[in-house]
C-alpha cells in the first residue's frame, strides 16, 4: 500500500536532504533502509536523485540576518514585527504554510523559535507572536535578528493547500492562529476560491487579522467557538454549505472540534490545520515535534505532509 504521506521538501531544492544520507527519508523508502517502493510518485524519483548526485545531500537551511524596521504592540504581550531581509528568502517564504526560525543574533541556536510568516511584501516579512518564555523575551527590542528558513510545513494536510483552487473554503480562526492566515486568504482568492472567515479572538483581545484584510468579498462571521451556541453555528455552516476545504488555526483544541465536527458530517472535506507542534530543528532531524498517526507510525510534523484526519 502506498504511503500515507510525503515530505514537504520533496523535489525542491532541498531534497534529497540529510535524512537521505542517514536512511530516515520520510518520502523514499529504500532512503529509509526499505527493499521495497511505497511513495506516491510525485513527480520526482530521490533516489535517482540522491544516486546521480553521487549521494550528495542538499544543505541544511541557512541562517540570514533580518533587520527590525518597525514593530507594533497589539496588546499586551503581543507585537508585530516588520523585518527586512534577503530576497531569495523572501522569494521561498512568499508561500501557504511559510514559517522560519528567530532568535536574538547574539543568543546559540538553542533560543530558535519558530514563527509563521503572518503577511510578506517585496522587501519584508511580517510576524505577530506572543512574548511568553525565553525565546521570546525581547526579540522586539533588537535591531537585527538571526532567520532561519525557509520552512514550509506550517500548515499541514494532505497537500499543499497553495494548489486548491475554484473551490468553498472555510477558515476557522481563534486567538493567535491569526498569524498564520493572511497568506493563505490572500492567495486563496487569487486562485478563485470563495472563503468564509469564521472569526473568535480566544483568550486574545485582539482582532488584529482584520486590520490586514483588505478584500471585501470575503464573509467574517464573529463568534465563541468553544460556546455551545458557536459550536452549533458552525456545525450547522458546514453541514449545510457546500464547503470543500476547511483550515483550522488555532489551538489543539480547536484541531480536534473542528476535525471531529468534519467526520461525523461531511466526510469528504478536506482539512488542513495549522502546525502547533514543538520545532526545533525543522529539519526531521531533532524529533520534538514527532506526532503518532492512526496507522501507529510516527511522523514528523515539521515536514511531513498528511492528512489532519490521521492524528486528529
Ligand atoms: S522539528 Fe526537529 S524533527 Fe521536526
Amino acid at each position: 500500500m502506498d504511503k500515507t504521506y510525503n515530505c514537504i521538501d520533496a523535489g525542491s531544492k532541498y531534497c534529497p536532504c540529510n535524512l537521505a544520507n542517514t536512511m530516515n527519508c520520510i518520502s523514499c523508502s529504500h532512503l529509509a533502509g526499505e527493499d521495497f517502493c511505497d511513495c506516491s510518485w510525485n513527480g520526482v524519483c530521490i533516489l535517482y536523485e540522491y544516486y546521480m548526485n553521487n549521494k550528495q545531500y542538499s544543505d541544511f537551511k541557512k541562517t540570514y540576518r533580518g533587520i527590525v524596521i518597525g514593530k507594533v504592540f497589539l496588546d499586551k504581550n503581543l507585537i508585530l514585527l516588520k523585518i527586512k531581509l534577503d530576497k531569495k528568502l523572501l522569494n521561498e517564504l512568499n508561500t501557504i504554510g511559510s514559517y522560519v526560525f528567530i532568535r536574538k543574533v547574539n543568543c546559540s541556536n538553542y533560543y530558535d523559535t519558530p514563527m509563521s510568516i503572518f503577511n510578506i511584501d517585496e522587501d519584508y516579512i511580517y510576524i505577530v507572536y506572543q512574548e511568553i518564555g525565553p525565546k521570546t523575551k525581547n526579540i522586539q527590542c533588537e535591531e537585527e535578528l538571526s532567520i532561519r528558513g525557509p520552512y514550509w510545513n506550517g500548515i499541514i494536510g494532505e497537500h499543499k493547500l497553495s494548489k486548491v483552487s475554484n473551490s468553498n473554503i472555510l477558515i476557522i480562526v481563534r486567538g493567535i492562529g491569526q498569524s498564520s492566515i493572511l497568506i493563505p486568504l490572500n492567495k486563496l482568492i487569487k486562485r478563485n476560491n470563495k472563503v468564509v472567515l469564521f472569526l473568535d479572538k480566544g483568550k486574545l483581545n485582539s482582532l488584529y487579522c482584520l486590520n490586514y484584510i483588505s478584500d471585501k468579498n470575503i464573509r467574517i462571521e464573529m463568534l465563541d467557538l468553544f460556546s455551545s451556541e458557536g459550536e452549533k453555528k458552525l456545525i450547522d455552516f458546514i453541514r449545510e454549505n457546500p464547503i470543500d476545504v476547511v483550515l483550522s488555526a488555532g489551538s489543539e483544541m480547536l484541531h480536534r472540534n473542528v476535525t471531529a465536527i468534519v467526520k461525523e458530517s461531511r466526510k469528504d472535506i478536506k482539512i488542513f490545520v495549522t502546525n502547533n507542534n514543538i520545532l526545533c530543528c525543522g529539519e526531521g532531524i531533532c524529533g520534538s515535534c514527532t506526532r503518532k498517526i492512526d496507522s501507529g507510525e510516527r511522523i514528523k510534523t515539521c515536514k511531513t505532509l498528511i492528512d489532519p484526519k490521521q492524528m486528529y
